[in-house]
């Protein structure tokens, strides 16, 4: 388990004092200038040390991705775009650490700025976060005041403003490049990729575009170093993380752990077990809505990490959103309620997501009623693995692969469902 002095977040549940006095007095904003002095080539390299991979969901390497920007300036201005967005259902880290600990994620904006050549910051933030975005207002008007942002940002002679921008609702924009459509004053729909952020973003610009818990652990990982993160996790899989737990476990909870821990010790320690016990445990979405779910038996003791959930499992971290469900789920149908959630946030730009949701939710429709035939299990599979891979972002993935988990784990489940609907359909035929 995590010793508190490993802690980054230290205040995710709220007991301490969010604002910037209290901040100070739990080491952030420690030598931020000491930080900055040291260079760009120094910070970028020990964020490749540290193993830190993006916390948004994808898991693409940040200090890397950072590296990808421009060294130096082509006459275009820089970008930080961070994607505050949250709206992957089950996933609510982000909003604990703008809710409980803002000054270490504005703190993470100058840092990782200024390694971008980027003089202006946004946060992009999800429009139902209300109370989020005043507290997150609240520290950025209180860092102005202190000279820890604005002009010459904590006297280190780097100008650095930071906005904040209010999303309107759609799950959509917190792809990327939809974000920045939007951040544009455009309707909230993917570009293609390539070009790449790095080299054309915002205003067609270089930027870098990255999640709230990817920015928000730069400074203590500056200030106690890449190894030092690195130290915790398998490798490949380096840090601490959040993890978001849903569902039926008796103390549902975000908690900052060691990435790799056990999913037996996650849900011991920290949500107090399964509801009515292991041995009701059904199902588990390890990492938010978009990744497949896993069987509950192969997930007690599975490893809470990037590789051994997709390699052993054929699912994901994600986002770490771990949504537990227990036997009194009706598994069908909760997978159906994801895929009406796809179907209603698809943007409609390309054909396969457009008119693959649709019929993706109206077979999961059928199959939650037990109206459909057998031979329709196969065709929906069929479905989704034309989906996947053939849509502009990853949208068309996501809801392509929740109902693939369905088919691979609980095929029983429907069949004998569309069985019982069928035994019950003969015999009322019978009975008139
Ligand atoms: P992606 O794998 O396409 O990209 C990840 C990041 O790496 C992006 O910033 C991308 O620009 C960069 N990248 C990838 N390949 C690159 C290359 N060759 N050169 C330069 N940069 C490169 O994944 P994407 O579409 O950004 O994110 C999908 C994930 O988002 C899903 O796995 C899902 O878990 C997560 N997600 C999270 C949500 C949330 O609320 N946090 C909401 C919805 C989805
Ligand atoms: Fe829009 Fe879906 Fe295509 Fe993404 S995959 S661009 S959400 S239609």
């Amino acid at each position: 388990m995590l010793k508190d002095q490993d802690r980054i977040f230290t205040n995710i549940y709220g007991m301490y004092d969010r604002s910037l006095k209290g901040a100070q007095a739990r080491g952030h904003w420690d030598g931020t200038k000491d930080i900055i002095v040291k260079g760009r080539d120094w910070i970028i390299n020990e964020m490749k040390q540290s193993g830190l991979r993006g916390r948004g969901g994808a898991g693409f390497p940040t200090g890397l991705k950072w590296s990808f920007m421009p060294k130096e300036s082509d006459g275009r201005p820089a970008y930080l775009v961070v994607n505050a967005d949250e709206s992957e259902p089950g996933t609510c880290k982000d909003r604990e650490i703008m809710r409980h600990d803002p000054h270490t994620l504005i703190e993470g904006c100058l840092i990782a700025s200024f390694a971008m050549n980027a003089h202006a910051c946004y946060i992009y933030i999800r429009g139902e976060y209300i109370r989020e975005r005043e507290a997150l207002q609240a520290a950025i008007d209180e860092a102005y005041d202190a000279g820890l942002i604005g002009k010459n940002a904590c006297g280190s002679g780097w100008d650095f403003d930071l906005y904040l921008h209010h999303g309107a609702g759609a799950y959509i924009c917190g792809e990327e490049t939809a974000l920045l459509e939007s951040l544009e004053g455009r309707k909230g729909m993917p570009r293609m990729k390539p070009p790449f952020p790095a080299g054309a973003g915002l205003y067609g610009c270089p930027t870098t575009v990255n999640n709230v818990e990817s920015i928000a652990v730069v400074p203590t990982i500056l200030r106690r170093g890449g190894a030092w993160f690195a130290g915790f996790g398998r490798p490949n899989n380096a840090g601490t993380k959040l993890f978001a737990i849903s569902g039926h476990v008796n103390n549902p909870c975000v908690v900052e752990e060691a990435m790799s821990i056990s999913f037996e010790e996650l849900i011991e320690k920290h949500c107090g077990g399964i509801r009515g016990g292991w041995d009701n445990l059904l199902a588990v979405i390890p990492g938010g809505s978009s990744v497949p779910c896993v069987r509950g038996e192969k997930m007690r003791d599975a490893i809470m990490d990037f590789d051994y959930l997709r390699n052993d499992l054929g699912s994901g971290l994600g986002t770490a959103a771990v949504i537990v469900m227990d036997k009194s789920t009706d598994i069908v149908k909760a997978i159906w309620r994801l895929s009406a959630f796809y179907k209603h946030e698809s943007c409609g730009q390309c054909t396969p997501c457009r008119e693959g949701t649709g019929w993706m939710m109206r077979v999961m429709d059928r199959l939650v009623k037990g109206e459909a035939e057998p031979e329709e299990i196969d065709m929906l599979w069929d479905v989704t693995k034309q989906v996947e891979g053939h849509t502009i972002c990853a949208l068309g993935d996501a809801a392509a692969w929740p109902i693939q988990g369905l088919i691979r784990n609980f095929r029983d489940v429907i069949e004998d469902r569309i069985r019982a609907q069928r035994t019950g359909r003969t015999s009322a035929v019978a009975a008139e």
